[in-house]
């Protein structure tokens, strides 16, 4: 194996609970990536990381010990995985959430008997025989997809593919959560086949929701909420961009035997200015739009698009109504976000209660020195 020397600052970080070294706190350079010894200035061995010689993340911390990394180590690690999803009440959920699990840049979502992978670092990638070996020894899937075809793998120097690495998967799967049952779409859908960190905050928005009310549900994917809102509301508006999505959605209510869901391809923003126009009013509102701000720079713009669809959200509200709002936006943090609420509410002249805080769901674990393992914030906001 490799050995890597990395400055004190580099070192340090490990010390500080980040899996992460920079190019520039390195101090050797193999060409090759895969799985290296890490040593301090001083030559102490501190841990093996996986390399990626082409990338700002040039270390990214695997295993602390000097245990090697064999089929006995990944059962382990992705038995504990397992453990910590033990009780969800859904046959789709994240298993391995990579650097909140302590398996940096790998991701595998379940969907009920199938897999869907992710390998989002070259280092990694070397490794991805005894991955998927393990992966079928530990679960013994269907089948396993890889989904590598994030914009994240190029930053690597990785192909951006998606690629059969163990038996078959469908192109639609069944899965349940909690009462629903809704398709995901693992080689064609967004993310891995659906967006699976909002699964508690779906169940809670359906309990939210007034007995016989009115529903409307921004940016629905395929449904995912909608789906949960219509077993309770007498009706539901589910509103997004994308056709084939929509169509899934219509799918997704058939199959849960819901006929009281209106399917609009619209544009959010447009659609919101004209329904607070018309002073039209529903019980129940669920914003969860894409993520806005893609980087740094993004972020004055981003909050300015929450909160123009915030504020209409709010004047659409029936009196006593929930929002349920979220931003997946990594760089929009909670405090800007509730900041961005506040002002929302201000403009929209109504008394406006915090009743909650969201985050995602307890199968994507956020490590508190590890900010870049938590993205999605929330809130359920009732109008007085
Ligand atoms: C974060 S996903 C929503 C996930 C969904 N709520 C769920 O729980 O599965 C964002 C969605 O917004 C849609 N979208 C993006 N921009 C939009 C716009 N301006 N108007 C309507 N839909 C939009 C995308 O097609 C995508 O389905």
């Amino acid at each position: 194996m490799s050995v890597v020397r990395v400055t004190p600052r580099g070192a340090e970080r490990w010390v500080r609970g980040h899996p992460w070294i920079y190019r520039s706190e390195v101090l050797d350079q193999p060409p090759e990536p895969g799985l290296v010894e890490v040593h301090d200035p001083r030559g102490r061995r501190i841990g093996q990381a996986l390399y990626s010689p082409g990338s700002e993340i040039r270390l990214r911390l695997l295993e602390r010990g000097g245990r090697a990394v064999d089929a006995a180590w990944w059962r382990e690690r992705l038995t504990g995985c397992a453990e910590r999803r033990a009780g969800i009440d859904a046959t789709a959920y994240r298993l391995v959430h990579a650097e909140g699990d302590e398996i940096p840049s790998l991701v595998v979502d379940r969907y009920d008997r199938w897999l869907v992978v992710q390998i989002l670092s070259s280092g990694l990638e070397t490794l991805r025989g005894a991955l998927v070996r393990a992966l079928v020894e530990l679960f013994a899937p269907e089948g396993i997809l890889l989904r590598n075809d994030a914009p994240a793998r190029r930053r690597e120097g990785l192909p951006v593919e998606t690629e059969l690495a163990h038996g078959s998967v469908p192109r639609e799967i069944e899965v349940r959560e909690g009462e629903i049952r809704y398709l995901a779409a693992p080689w064609e859908g967004q993310k891995t086949g659906a967006f699976l960190d909002q699964r508690p905050n779906r169940i809670l928005a359906a309990r939210l929701t007034r007995e016989g009310g009115r529903a409307l549900d921004c940016f629905t994917y395929h449904g995912s909420f909608a789906v949960h809102l219509a077993r309770r509301a007498a009706s539901v508006v589910a509103l997004d961009s994308s056709r084939e999505a929509l169509e899934r959605g219509a799918a997704n209510a058939a199959l849960n035997g819901l006929t009281n869901i209106e399917w609009r391809e619209a544009d959010v923003f447009e659609t919101l200015r004209a329904l607070a126009r018309g002073r039209e009013r529903f019980d129940a509102i669920v914003l969860d739009p894409p993520a806005f701000a893609k980087s740094r720079a993004a972020v004055p713009g981003a909050l300015r698009g929450y909160r123009e669809i915030n504020l209409r959200a709010m004047r659409c509200l029936a009196p006593g109504g929930t929002l349920v709002t979220a931003s997946c936006s990594f760089h929009v943090g909670l405090p800007d976000f509730l900041t961005m609420l506040a002002e929302a509410a201000g403009d929209s002249g109504r008394p406006i209660l915090l009743r909650r805080i969201l985050g995602q769901g307890e199968d994507h674990p956020e490590v508190l020195t590890v900010p870049e393992t938590g993205y999605l914030k929330g809130a359920v906001l009732q109008a007085g």
